[in-house]
């Protein structure tokens, strides 16, 4: 089977190379791709948002699957436009995604809360406001306890979420993304919404139309510098799974949230078709929900599908034609750690360009991988291409020795500028121990 990835991080290289290990896979083309997936597959230049081009590449390349990593195309309804053009030129691509409906669960924080609320799943207290109900936003804040949460509707590239205990401030920032523009059209809604207290953990689970499984927990580390410290990033690492989510919080992620969310979305004639990634707040032992997301999360998938030990395409191909039922679903019970090495400056500017070496191949344990994210390849050369470069995962027995084998790795590769965060998964050693 030929198969277009869509996409071009850290995610979509351990997709890649995940997939290039399938057995049914004929050619797996990466669009656009990073030096790294290009070894697992053909880079191709194209544009994940021109679905005309995309269309017109599954056609010419006979593909039989599309796989969308990241929400951009997602949110603006390739899987849609796909199942569209099926129909009008007898073609049967595959998609592994939901449609845009349900990828309004990301692209929208509004659908998300309002579909919370009518599925009874747990979540903070929240409000929406635009330029037509602002002034009864004081109101709102009034109800609330400091600190407040301003959220932009939209899709904001990560950014979109202002945290602040300063009432004042709060209503400036309100008034500068509704009326300001402060993003764009993302934040012309805003949803403000209560604090919820915890500790983070996200849950992944996949879902084909029919039923759900549930893949993996792990947490990612969002801040540039230790000990949460700094603006947020794409993320600085991972660990999976994560100790706190044992059994009884699994099954409550479970009961109160995964199945009611697989469920509600068939109830509204929507069945979901992908990956659904859930941010969650876990208060006191009850999970809540801060955020959906439609698709894998990065770097949570450098940590995850390394542990997973099912074949990828059957996964994938399982998800697209809703036969996720019977599939045998393994995932290693070891801990997998994985730390992001950034570019100088990130998340600020930074300079592209940067020779990176890396280890030669017998110094990579048979439990290691180096997933590249940022980078390309020049006169058979590598160099950084972004600010998040490379991501290094080790599996291994438990938090400390997963982290000593990936900071050992990480010491191995070298690029000017190299950065990464000293305390990955470090919270997760004594939590819930005091
Ligand atoms: P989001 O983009 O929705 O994941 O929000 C970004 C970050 O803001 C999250 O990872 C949390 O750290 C924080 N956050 C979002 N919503 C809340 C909330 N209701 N209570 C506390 N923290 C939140
Ligand atoms: N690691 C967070 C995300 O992928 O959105």
């Amino acid at each position: 089977m030929n198969v277009l990835l869509l996409g071009s991080g850290g995610r979509e290289h351990a997709f890649a190379r995940a997939l290039s290990s399938s057995i049914g896979i004929s050619k797996l083309y990466i669009a656009p791709g990073n030096a790294g997936t290009n070894e697992c597959g053909q880079n191709i230049q194209l544009n994940p948002l021109d679905f005309d081009a995309v269309i017109k590449f599954c056609i010419d390349n006979d593909i039989s699957l599309l796989i969308p990593g990241n929400e951009d195309p997602l949110v603006h309804g390739i899987v849609d436009f796909i199942e569209a053009k099926n129909i009008e030129f007898s073609t049967s691509i595959k998609v592994a995604g939901p449609n845009q409906y349900c990828a309004q669960l990301e692209g929208s924080k509004d659908f998300a809360k309002a579909f919370m609320i009518r599925h009874n799943i747990p979540t903070a207290a929240y409000k929406t406001f635009d330029h037509q109900n602002i002034s009864e936003a004081g109101d709102f804040f009034s109800q609330l306890q400091p600190p407040y949460v301003l959220k932009a509707d939209g899709l904001a590239a990560g950014k979109g979420v202002i945290i602040t205990s300063d009432l004042a401030e709060a209503q400036k920032i309100l008034n500068e993304m509704i009326l300001g523009g402060m993003f764009g059209d993302a934040s012309k809604s805003v949803v403000i919404e209560e604090f919820l207290p915890g500790i983070e953990i996200s849950v992944f689970a996949i879902g084909d139309g029919n039923s759900y499984r549930i893949l993996a927990s792990a947490k990612d580390y969002k801040r540039i510098f230790d000990n949460d410290k700094g603006p947020n990033t794409g993320g600085m690492g991972a660990i999976s799974p994560v100790p706190f989510a044992d059994e009884a919080f699994m099954l409550k992620v479970e009961n109160e949230i995964i199945r009611p969310t697989f469920e509600g979305l068939k109830s509204e004639g929507n069945p979901f078709k992908g990956f659904l990634f859930l941010g969650l707040m876990n208060v006191d032992g009850q999970p809540k929900v801060i955020e959906y997301n439609v698709r894998m999360g990065d770097p949570e998938t450098e940590a995850i599908f390394p542990r997973l030990k099912t074949d990828m395409l059957e996964m994938l191909d399982g998800i697209a034609t809703g036969n996720i039922s019977e599939l045998d679903l393994e995932i290693d019970s070891r801990t997998a750690a994985t730390i992001f090495l950034v570019s100088g400056g990130y998340p600020g500017d930074i300079e592209k360009g940067k020779k990176i070496t890396l280890p030669n191949d017998s110094m990579i344990g048979s439990n290691q991988y180096i997933f590249h994210a940022g980078t390309a390849l020049k006169d058979g050369e590598l160099f950084t291409n972004g600010g998040r470069v490379i991501a290094v995962t080790s599996l291994n027995g438990d938090i400390p020795s997963a982290l000593n084998d990936s900071n050992k790795l990480a010491s191995e590769i070298n690029f000017d500028g190299k950065f990464n965060r000293k305390d990955i998964g470090l919270d997760l050693l004594n939590y819930g121990k005091n």
